[in-house]
């Protein structure tokens, strides 16, 4: 087990054997998310919006990756930020903006933690359970109350993040090892029942045609929290939450989904408060 947490910070400590997470990936993440539907996504995402009667002016895509969710906004229309904490995704996110010159679209590099942007946007987008890697409640605490601060009050945040069920039964346990592909993985998930956290050893082989393949691993983490958990932070940190579903769907979450989805709305300032 590599878990353990420091006594001096909040930081889990490094074991120096796996690389960080989304750093050696960046550049074969798009071909490992091949499958993603992520135009389906937005439509998704354009659905709740409309439930909602809102039309957002801009969005900022939080955790964006290598911008794919971003990507698929900006081509519908919408002014683009994409955020995300890895230097090797937002490399990613630029190079292939580089391509689309004509779309409105920018990143930047920032921890959502931490997070602090300039403008406020009308809609807050976080997908792909980007927000279970935030592995400590004061923590998303802290990133549910920055992204307020750059939301309009009028805008909203819909996010999405895998529930307990789909961490504790091991979703992440998977390979692709039984096909002929260039780029080859192998994830095993260790869920810890007592810190509630999804630890996943992903070992890569990427092949070139040449007779030495290239083999990286990396060490990721989620957190699994409670619906309970969630929306307590969620009112602490000045959010209503309107909605939650089954992914994909208007369903209200059962207790089995794999993902839940999340609209919300700023909390309006009572007059002088
Ligand atoms: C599963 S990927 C999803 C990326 C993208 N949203 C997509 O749909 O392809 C999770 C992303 O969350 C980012 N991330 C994790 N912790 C973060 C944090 N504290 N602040 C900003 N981004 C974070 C990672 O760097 C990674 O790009």
């Amino acid at each position: 087990m590599f878990i353990s947490r420091s006594k001096t910070s909040k930081e889990l400590e490094w074991d120096g054997e796996f690389y960080q997470q989304f750093s050696a990936v960046a550049c074969h993440y798009d071909e490992l998310m091949g499958g993603v539907p992520y135009g389906m996504w937005v439509d998704y995402v354009e659905l709740l919006l409309s439930l909602e009667q809102v039309k957002p002016r801009s969005v900022v895509d939080l955790a964006c990756g290598t911008g794919n969710v971003s990507f698929e906004l900006a081509k519908r229309g919408y002014p683009v930020t994409g955020v995300d904490i890895s230097p090797a995704m937002i490399a990613a996110a630029r190079a292939k903006r580089g391509q689309s010159p004509d779309l409105e679209l920018e990143f930047e590099c920032q921890d959502l933690r931490t997070l602090c942007l300039p403008e406020k946007y009308d809609l807050a987008v976080c997908l792909f359970d980007s927000l279970n890697y935030i592995l400590w409640e004061e923590e998303l605490e802290a990133a549910f109350r920055n992204i307020a601060q750059c939301v309009t009050t009028e805008g909203l945040l819909i996010f999405d993040m895998n529930s307990e069920h789909a961490l504790e039964s091991e979703l992440f346990t998977q390979n692709n090892l039984f096909r002929e592909a260039d780029l080859r993985y192998n994830w095993v998930s260790h869920f810890d029942r007592n810190l509630r956290i999804s630890e996943v050893q992903m070992f890569f082989e990427v092949r070139n045609g040449g007779d030495q393949p290239v083999r990286f691993k990396e060490l990721h983490r989620e957190r699994a929290y409670s619906m309970e958990q969630v929306l307590a932070l969620l009112d602490k940190t000045g959010w209503n939450c309107l909605k939650t579903h089954e992914a994909y769907t208007t369903n209200r979450p059962r207790s089995r989904s794999e993902r839940w989805y999340f609209v919300c709305s700023p909390k309006k300032l009572l007059e002088g408060s």
